[in-house]
């Protein structure tokens, strides 16, 4: 009994989780990337095949380093460093999810 709860805990903690990475996209990274197709930026789908979530996130809180290291000449994306680490792994779970 006690278990199915902390069962059923840790399964909402992570749908609210992937919510809440959907509605910080949306908030701030949907004028240059678009899930699955390449706008401005990338698209996650491809980020999310070709980095690991260390990657992810130094680029979201520090793009002028970040991205030289991941072999862009110079970073076009503005740094979102006032974002919470639970933020932050949100939006990097929810960038993961298009990995196919
Ligand atoms: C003003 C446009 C813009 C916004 C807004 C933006 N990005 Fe970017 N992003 C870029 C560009 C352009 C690149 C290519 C590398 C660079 O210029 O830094 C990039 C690169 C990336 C990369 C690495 C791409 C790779 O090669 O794997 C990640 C990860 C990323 N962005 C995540 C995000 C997330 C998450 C958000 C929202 C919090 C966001 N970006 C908001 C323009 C943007």
């Amino acid at each position: 009994m006690y278990k199915n709860f902390l069962i059923l805990l840790l399964f909402l903690h992570t749908s609210l989780l992937a919510n809440e990475g959907e509605t910080l996209f949306k908030t701030y990274c949907w004028g240059c990337h678009h899930q699955t197709s390449m706008a401005f930026g990338p698209s996650f789908q491809q980020i999310a095949n070709t980095r690991n979530s260390g990657e992810i996130i130094a680029q979201i809180v520090d793009p002028t380093n970040t991205a030289i290291t991941l072999g862009y000449e110079r970073s076009a994306m503005p740094a979102f460093n006032r974002l919470t680490s639970e933020q932050l792994q949100a939006l990097t779970s929810y960038i993961q999810s298009f990995k196919d």
